[in-house]
């Protein structure tokens, strides 16, 4: 085995698997397009407190799974690395005064984030997420379409059977109740939580509802629910959501312990699953309002609602279907510039430059091996043509050999890009 591997927790996605992500990017961007979601980067780190203060210093996310970072001149553990985008994007609203542009303001972004979590199946420590975020605007409806939004994306990625997970864990005028109606019925369990169940019970009982330990399950299954707490605006706010949905034709499955791992959630709550894949690595995606967010990190009360959907999770339920083939079919050279003198490797450099700089996908031989090994590599990595460099070039002529076909022509080198798109253009409009 080679002393350097990835990182635990971390895998290379190497050229095959490329492909599925560029597809899921661009994905992304077509639908945030399509509904107006404009693109934004933040940093890959941030300010520590930004993610303390957003997500909450109880929860797994921030007390076990930060990857904290040091600088070199000392501030120890002051930055962090991004355990999601939500909000490092809040950040930025706050911080540019977004809140005097027309509201919502909706936002789209793709890339990596980093947990340091136990790695398993599902669950890595770094991993991707497509996100959007609809900031200013208190819903119900934009909640209806954020949730639309996220189904369409992973309907059009080409997973075929998605359900809905929804729920409303209230506000800070019913929470408290429902909260202290959990803590009651918790502590009758005292004696046989798990360790960190118990403190988390006088921490944050609500975490005590998305725990990762199995010996949960029982106990939480009798546990009081929420949606018997909601005040009568969130119980209205409810309501309205799912008759939106209803009118989108999407029928959520109504779960009432669907906390999520986030201290900044309000209301609406929601995940994916592929029905038959309910398990805790398995939600391919969720998301929620966040009304008291923007507070935290400064702004004026500002309501805001998003999503992030798991691209590793994702390509995992989509399996190899974009594969290997796909992957070096995109890449297909449509022609390789190989010559009868091994030594010329000049000449073949600057032809396929030549054609590159015109358009056409191009490779040259550039190890100075005979024509014959030439061209049988040419056609192993799929080329269509080679055109092949000899004598004839005293006269500005090439051969062009199609790989496929078997046969060969001479062609004015001034004419070879144009020749070339020509043929392949016209081959390809006959495969199909
Ligand atoms: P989250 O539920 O923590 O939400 O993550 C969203 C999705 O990212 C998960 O459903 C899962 O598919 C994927 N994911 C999370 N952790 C990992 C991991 N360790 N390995 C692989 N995939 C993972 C958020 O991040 C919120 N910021 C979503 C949101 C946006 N809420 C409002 N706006």
């Amino acid at each position: 085995m080679p002393k350097y591997q990835a990182p635990r927790g971390t895998r290379d996605l190497l050229p095959a698997e490329m492909r599925t992500w560029h597809d899921l990017e661009a994905l992304g961007r077509e639908l945030a397009g399509l509904y107006g979601y404009q693109p934004i980067e933040t940093p890959l780190f941030e300010d520590a407190a930004v993610f303390e203060r957003a997500i909450g210093t109880a929860t797994d996310v921030v007390e076990k799974e930060l990857f904290r970072v040091s600088s070199p001149g000392g501030d120890a553990d002051r930055w962090a690395l991004r355990p999601e985008a939500t909000a490092g994007v809040a950040r930025a609203y706050v911080q540019h005064g977004m809140q005097t542009l027309p509201q919502p303001v909706r936002f789209s972004t793709f890339g990596t984030m980093f947990r340091y979590d136990r790695p398993q199946a599902g669950r890595y420590r770094q991993f991707w997420q497509w996100n959007v975020e609809a900031i200013g605007d208190t819903g119900p409806a934009v909640d209806a379409e954020i949730i639309e939004l996220g189904l369409r994306f992973l309907r059009r990625a080409g997973v075929s059977e998605v359900e809905v997970h929804l729920n409303s864990i209230g506000d800070g005028a019913c929470r408290p109740a429902y909260v202290a109606a959990l803590v009651e019925y918790l502590r009758r369990f005292e004696g046989t939580l798990p360790e960190l169940e118990r403190s988390r019970l006088a921490t944050n009982p609500l975490r005590v509802l998305d725990s990762k330990d199995s010996r949960m399950a029982p106990i939480l299954a009798s546990a009081p629910v929420i949606t018997d707490f909601l005040c009568d605006a969130c119980r209205e706010h409810y309501q309205s959501l799912q008759a939106h949905l209803e009118r989108l034709e999407i029928v959520p499955r109504q779960a009432p312990h669907l906390v999520r791992g986030l201290d900044y959630y309000t209301r609406t709550t929601f995940e994916y699953f592929r029905p038959g894949h309910e398990g805790q690595q398995s939600a391919l995606g969720g998301g929620g309002r966040y009304d008291g967010l923007l507070e935290l990190l400064g702004a004026k009360p500002t309501p805001g609602i998003g999503l992030a959907l798991g691209i590793d999770r994702i390509a995992g339920a989509l399996g190899d279907r974009n594969g290997a083939a796909a992957a070096a079919a995109a890449t297909r050279p449509v022609a390789v510039v190989v010559g009868a003198d091994p030594t010329g490797t000049d000449l073949r450099l600057r032809m396929a430059t030549d054609l590159r700089a015109a358009g056409v996908a191009a490779g040259a031989d550039l190890a100075q091996r005979k024509l014959a090994r030439q061209l049988e590599n040419a056609a192993r990595d799929g080329a269509h043509f080679a055109v092949v460099i000899g004598d004839e070039l005293t006269a500005g002529q090439v051969q062009l050999r199609d790989l496929q076909a078997g046969t060969q022509r001479l062609v004015n080198v001034a004419e070879l890009a144009r020749e070339l798109l020509r043929a392949h253009a016209g081959h390809r409009h006959g495969e199909s």
